[in-house]
């Protein structure tokens, strides 16, 4: 990363990792503000950051060498991608990373944060006030402070220019975007997340459908009509949406292309975008059985998704990573869209999204809980999500559905 300070490089730079990681490229970040936090103390006023106190010099020096040490051993170990995320606002100091990776056989892109006054106050009050550097410290001296350290760092900075090879630039997040000689599946993979994301500030509504006749003897797959408790979940749907989610503005109803996402949404009354690709995990062979008959007819099978969940494919079917990378589309378009979204899914699609939204390592998704009958609330907040989880009724006895 590169970029003046509250340019929001650490929001990218968890994005980015939250992404990667989630399609399974082992991603991980390493903050230089925090090895100084560690190493020095978080509480230092703006002068130890000025460029021209040798002492504070040599000191974030020394903790961005550690990082770099860390991370390289960190791709030793097998990481994949590793992001550096530090001002790196001079040549001198991207020489430096980029001879170190160059050693280590590592490919470096550079991506500059640039952004409007407007977003940097922004963003010193929505993450400055709460860091740990400023902890008990009266608000405005806090911005005072923040702006002075800010000056010190914009008198020796240094604008990415094309000798330094790869590079993204994001203008005002997302307004613009340059780049310079990116290659290859991965980085083009980046550049396509970067041009989507955004910091407008909106909330996430994900939902099963009601309980569908599947649910209610225990097949999994198939494409049938809600139960009777089913349309009153729907019902109890429509009054929170009246309630909670249409006053949040110009919504967007997404749902799956299959019969029980559909009747569920049909009684909200509105426009919905039909996705394919949020349609259920495609159970093949197995489509239309319960699971102790998984287990009876095919125990290999059953052995084989106990010991993988994550990769174990269905006969004719997918896996909870074919779902990840069928649904990567819809992530994108989440990202993309400024409006608040409702997504009317199923189990699995909704593990994998979920999982994405709240930056769960791809081992976790397909054990994540996404019961019937409950909303999941997701609130933006400074790097994530709050959550919340409402269950809307009608209760469902214990023993209805399936489970693996
Ligand atoms: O049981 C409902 C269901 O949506 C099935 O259609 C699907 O196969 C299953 O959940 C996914 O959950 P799991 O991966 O835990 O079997």
């Amino acid at each position: 990363m590169v970029g003046l300070p509250a340019r929001g490089k650490t929001y990218v730079a968890r994005k980015i990792m939250r992404y990667l990681n989630w399609l399974g490229h082992k991603t991980r970040l390493f903050n230089v503000g925090n090895y100084r936090r560690e190493h020095i103390g978080s509480l230092q006023a703006h002068a130890f950051f000025d460029p021209e106190n040798p002492e504070g010099v040599r000191q974030r020096t020394q903790m961005a060498l550690m990082a770099l040490d860390d991370m390289v051993s960190w791709f030793k170990q097998g990481g994949e991608v590793a992001i550096y995320d530090a001002t790196n606002s001079t040549h001198e100091r991207r020489a430096l990373i980029q001879e170190r990776c160059e050693r280590e056989n590592v490919r470096v892109i550079f991506i500059e944060s640039i952004c409007d006054e407007a977003t940097v106050e922004a963003n010193v009050r929505a993450t400055k006030l709460d860091s740990p550097d400023y902890v008990g410290i009266d608000p405005d001296l806090a911005v005072a402070d923040f702006r002075a350290r800010i000056e010190h760092y914009a008198r020796v900075y240094e604008p990415v220019d094309e000798s330094e090879g790869s590079y993204i630039k994001l203008i005002d997040v997302g307004r613009q975007v340059n780049v310079n000689r990116i290659h290859g599946y991965l980085a083009s993979r980046l550049v396509s997340f970067l041009v989507n994301i955004h910091n407008v500030s909106r909330p996430i509504w994900l939902t099963r459908h009601g309980q569908a006749e599947y649910n209610v003897v225990g097949r999994i797959g198939g494409n049938t009509h809600l139960s009777a408790l089913g349309t009153k979940y729907a019902h109890n749907l429509k009054q929170f949406y009246d309630e909670r989610i249409a006053p949040a503005g110009e919504v967007e109803v997404w749902t799956s292309t299959l019969v029980r996402t559909h009747e569920t949404a049909s009684i909200l009354g509105r426009q919905t975008l039909q996705w394919r690709a949020l349609n259920e995990v495609e159970a093949g062979m197995c489509d239309g059985l319960t699971y102790p008959e998984i287990k009876e007819r095919y125990p290999e099978e059953w052995r084989a998704r106990s010991r993988d969940k994550l990769g174990y494919r269905y006969p004719q079917g997918e896996s909870y990573m074919d779902v990840i990378q069928r649904v990567e589309p819809v992530v994108l378009e989440l990202e993309r869209q400024k409006r608040p979204i409702l997504v009317i899914s199923h189990q699995a699609v909704l593990r994998a999204i979920y999982g994405y939204l709240t930056g769960r390592e791809p081992e976790q998704i397909p054990h994540l809980s996404i019961p019937l009958h409950t909303v999941l609330e997701l609130t933006p907040n400074a790097y994530g999500f709050a959550e919340k989880r409402l269950p809307l009724g009608p209760e469902l006895p214990p023993h209805s559905g399936p489970s693996s």
